[in-house]
């Protein structure tokens, strides 16, 4: 299927009032209009440059994780269910999965967390059907008590039984990508890592990863067990991955996959300066967003559409290319529950940047650094933390 056509999602998914209120953003939010160099689905939807073709080739072009092959753009579906309001409701969400199938894509991101446990659900209800087409990957590496998060728990029973509730809510035998959400300071990460080893020889668990681990932590669980894939939120406005993180995945040959690669929205030019986020999503609790930074990072989204309307393509298809160009093995996994913004993202994978350019958006980039940090409090953040040893 050619990307012109409509998105294969269900009959009467018309552009929403968040959906008019993610182009107005656009509009407000950009110092170019993306009108000048955008093609539109049939309802008028702004999909990408009119330069860039987005068929499924394109898409189902593979990246390798360690040993595991996937599409070069997965779908992040946590927002499903989690963090980011207003969810889509459950049929809309397998809706926009299965389009995302159809579109190309074999590698589909969730975790026991998000929900907690029905996210898993969704995904595992959405692709039933395409089973041995697909890669899951989910997460284990949270305590749960009445529905909500109580703490972090990599124990190893812990972790057996966590992986029996992810295998059962995802419908299938054997999952494809199983990572640690956080590291459990005080669990050992070697036991971690043999527990994950003793999982995979009993056949229920193909690969393992980790998110947001402490250096020495990813360096003693790969010499552990193979170690397939790192997950880190990184993006152009997130670049903390580029210390020391990618050099130990490039040594050691560990896939990438990073999360949040749209900037949670803001790199889509969908927020303007005056945007607001209720006190029940996420975003309100996240410092670059707050109203002064959310501001000041205007100039920095300036640079960032500037460079996609020079490359004939929209800010999000821009920052998921700028990642992609990064390294060959890196897989992002742009989250979203809009048919016609999958649509959008999935078009990255046709953009290509020379190294000439690279080089420029560095230099531009340095000019409007982000302002605010990622998490409300860097001396309690979960990222980054070293496991305790034997
Ligand atoms: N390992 C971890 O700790 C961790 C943490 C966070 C997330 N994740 C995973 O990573 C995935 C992606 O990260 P993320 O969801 O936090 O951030 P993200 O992908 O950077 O941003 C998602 C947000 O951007 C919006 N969006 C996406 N494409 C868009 C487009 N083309 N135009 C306008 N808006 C667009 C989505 O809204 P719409 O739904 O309206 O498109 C959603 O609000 C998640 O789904 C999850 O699977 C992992």
């Amino acid at each position: 299927m050619n990307e012109n056509s409509k998105p294969s999602s269900p009959q009467g998914l018309g552009m929403s009032r968040r959906d008019l209120l993610a182009v107005a953003g656009t509009a407000l939010a950009a110092s170019v209009p993306l009108g000048a160099v955008a093609q539109s689905l049939p309802t008028g939807r702004s999909v990408g440059a009119a330069s860039v073709s987005t068929s499924p080739t394109d898409i189902s072009r593979t990246r390798r994780l360690g040993a595991l092959e996937v599409s070069s753009i997965g779908l992040g579906c946590m927002s499903a269910s989690a963090y980011f309001l207003p969810f889509p409701g459950r049929q809309r969400m397998i809706s926009v999965i299965r389009a995302a199938v159809e579109r190309g894509v074999t590698f589909f991101d969730t975790a026991e967390g998000y929900g907690p446990f029905v996210n898993e659900e969704i995904v595992g209800e959405a692709l039933a059907p395409f089973r041995n087409k697909v890669a899951i990957a989910t997460k284990f590496g949270f305590a749960f008590q009445d529905g909500k998060m109580t703490g972090r728990n990599s124990r190893p029973e812990h972790i057996r039984q966590a992986v029996e509730g992810s295998l059962r809510r995802l419908k299938v035998d054997v999952i494809d990508l199983l990572y640690q959400h956080r590291v459990d300071p005080d669990v050992p990460i070697e036991d971690v890592a043999g527990t994950v080893k003793d999982l995979v020889q009993a056949g229920k668990v193909k690969h393992f990863g980790l998110s947001e681990p402490g250096p020495n932590t990813l360096r003693r669980a790969h010499a552990e067990y193979r170690v397939s894939a790192v997950q880190n939120e990184y993006s152009l406005m997130e670049r903390s991955p580029e210390g020391e993180i990618l050099s130990i995945c490039e040594e050691l040959g560990i896939g990438f996959v990073p999360w949040g690669p749209v900037g949670r929205g803001f790199l889509t030019g969908r927020f303007g300066e005056g945007t607001r986020f209720g006190a029940d999503d996420h975003r309100s609790t996240i410092p670059r967003f707050f109203p002064d930074n959310m501001k000041a990072n205007m100039a920095f989204f300036g640079v960032v559409s500037r460079w996609a309307e020079r490359k004939g393509v929209t800010p999000g298809q821009f920052s998921l290319a700028w990642l992609m160009a990064q390294k060959p093995w890196i897989v992002p996994i742009p989250g979203t529950t809009d048919p016609w913004h999958l649509a959008e993202n999935l078009g990255a994978a046709a953009v290509r940047l020379t190294a000439e350019e690279l080089r420029q958006i560095a230099v531009d980039l340095a000019q409007a650094p982000v302002v605010g940090p990622r998490v409300s409090n860097p001396a309690t953040t979960q990222n980054g933390v070293e496991a305790r040893r034997r």
